[in-house]
């Protein structure tokens, strides 16, 4: 498939500009393309009780989730000022869940495969 990196970039732009983080104001936003072509995306979203505070990712996967599901292909990750983002180590696992090793994600080197990020990553197989 082909990935247009550009749109994810613009998409994850877009949707961290309405993250809900007024206690870091470090602002993040995360947009990714799923295997049926789909984008979906997803902003940070802090809280009072800091510790509760959901990561942009968290808020992709549970989109991907309601929206029908899928692998995901490709992802963006950005910070407040547009710069590629690499996403905390939670999040990883996250991701890893619906992408797998396979997964593309832009850092500032370019797309990278997935088990870079997250080398000899626990996941569904291990539960088998
Ligand atoms: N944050 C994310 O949304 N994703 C990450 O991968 C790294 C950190 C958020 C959490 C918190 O709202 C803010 O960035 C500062 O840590």
């Amino acid at each position: 498939m082909n990935i247009d990196w550009e749109k994810l970039h613009s998409a994850a732009k877009e949707v961290m500009k309405n993250a809900y983080a007024p206690y870091s104001n470090f602002k993040v936003g995360v947009a990714a393309l799923v295997d049926d072509g789909r984008i979906v995306v997803g902003c940070n979203s802090e809280n009072a009780s800091y510790g509760v505070g959901l990561c942009a990712e968290c808020g992709l996967i549970s989109s991907l989730t309601a929206s029908g599901g899928g692998r995901l292909i490709a992802t963006v990750c950005v910070d407040k000022n547009g710069e590629y983002l690499s996403p905390c180590g939670r999040c990883r696992q996250l991701l890893f869940e619906h992408g797998g090793n396979e997964m593309l994600f832009m850092t500032p080197d370019g797309p990278k495969k997935f088990s870079t990020l997250l080398p000899w990553a626990f996941g569904p197989e291990d539960l088998k």
